[in-house]
């Protein structure tokens, strides 16, 4: 079956005096006009990575993955030209190349399977099934970039004016590197051995799939979403946006924008980390608007531990008085619930 691609119909409808096909209109609930919070909203924490003392460091990072779930890191280390690179390649395969060899990269949509079952990288636009018969404002291209023996670089686009290999895989060492450090400091901040929280996401077999989402400009972003609102299943991503603002988060029963700052990059906790600390850390939920002039791009690194993986609330943090709040299961059969929309 033919997938129609968000890039086509925003042209269409570019030339078509800004109609907008219905599926892509939400419900009232959902509508960023009639649900984005206006008033004074707080700023989501900001950690620097960078800063002298540690122990600080570590404290902002713990009580932000507590009480929002999400925070944004300065002083990371990544350097600036390695995310400029990563986002003009990704933005090459959406812009440069034609229709027809972007397609050649098209991933297998049919079943709801799930990415972390194999088989799923690739160029695409519908992820979840969704409620309500609508239709997210997003095509996007997934694909893994470590650990080793999952990269499959088959898939990875090659592009006419750019390296795609080399600039993404640089930026993947980053990745893995910076996300061994926050899996660190969330460890510290249930007072477990640093390498706890690593060793139960799977260590070294922590896979790292990166999406590359790309809205293309709406002409009615009152009423449409980019990505539905959700909590990522992963144990925590890592995301770098383009300089268009679109994410939101739930907080306090509001949706609240996440402000742009350059350079910086978003880590969202997911909800295997909600998991394993249960309930201690906070997979935030969120979802993205789009613009109606420019496009929105963003770069997650979804991590998550290997399917065969048992993830379940740790037994150092459960007692008589904290009881487990969360089935064990394979990460799996949790992945496969959560696409399915089925009960965990
Ligand atoms: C996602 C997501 C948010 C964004 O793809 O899971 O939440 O800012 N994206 O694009
Ligand atoms: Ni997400």
């Amino acid at each position: 079956m033919e997938v129609e691609r968000v890039q086509l119909i925003a042209s269409l409808c570019a030339s078509d005096d800004g109609a907008m096909p219905p599926e892509f209109i939400r419900s009232d609930h959902e509508q960023p006009c009639l649900t984005t919070f206006l008033g004074p909203a707080p700023a989501i924490p900001v950690v620097d990575l960078a800063a002298s003392d540690g122990s600080e460091i570590t404290r902002a990072i713990v009580e932000a993955s507590r009480e929002w779930g999400i925070f944004q890191v300065v002083g990371h280390g990544v350097p600036e030209d390695v995310v400029r690179e990563l986002q003009r390649a990704g933005r090459e395969f959406f812009e440069e190349l034609p229709q027809e060899e972007k397609e050649k990269y098209a991933r297998a949509e049919a079943g709801g399977g799930s990415p972390t079952s194999g088989g799923q990288e690739g160029y695409g636009t519908k992820l979840q099934r969704e409620l309500e018969g609508k239709k997210a404002w997003v095509d996007f291209f997934f694909h893994y970039i470590a650990p080793p023996s999952k990269v499959n670089h088959g898939i990875w686009p090659v592009l006419p004016a750019v390296d795609y290999r080399n600039i993404t895989e640089e930026y993947a060492k980053y990745v893995v590197d910076l996300v061994d450090r926050m899996l660190t400091e969330l460890s510290k901040g249930l007072e477990l051995e640093e390498q706890a929280l690593k060793e139960a996401v799977g260590g070294d077999s922590l896979n790292f799939l990166l999406k590359i989402n790309y809205y293309p400009p709406c002409p009615r972003p009152n009423v449409a979403l980019g990505v539905v609102a959700h909590t990522d299943m992963s144990a925590i991503t890592i995301l770098v946006p383009n300089d268009v603002p679109g994410l939101q988060i739930l907080k306090d029963d509001h949706w609240i924008n996440v402000d742009y700052i350059p350079n910086a990059i978003i880590v969202h906790i997911g909800d295997q980390i909600e998991i394993l600390s249960n309930g201690i850390y906070k997979s935030v939920l969120h979802r993205s608007t789009v613009s109606k002039e420019k496009v929105r791009m963003s770069w997650p690194v979804f991590c998550s531990p290997p399917g065969d993986a048992v993830i379940g609330p740790l037994q150092q943090v459960v007692n008589e008085d904290n009881p487990p709040k969360y089935k064990a299961k394979m990460y799996k059969d949790y992945a496969y619930c959560k696409i399915n929309k089925l009960p965990q």
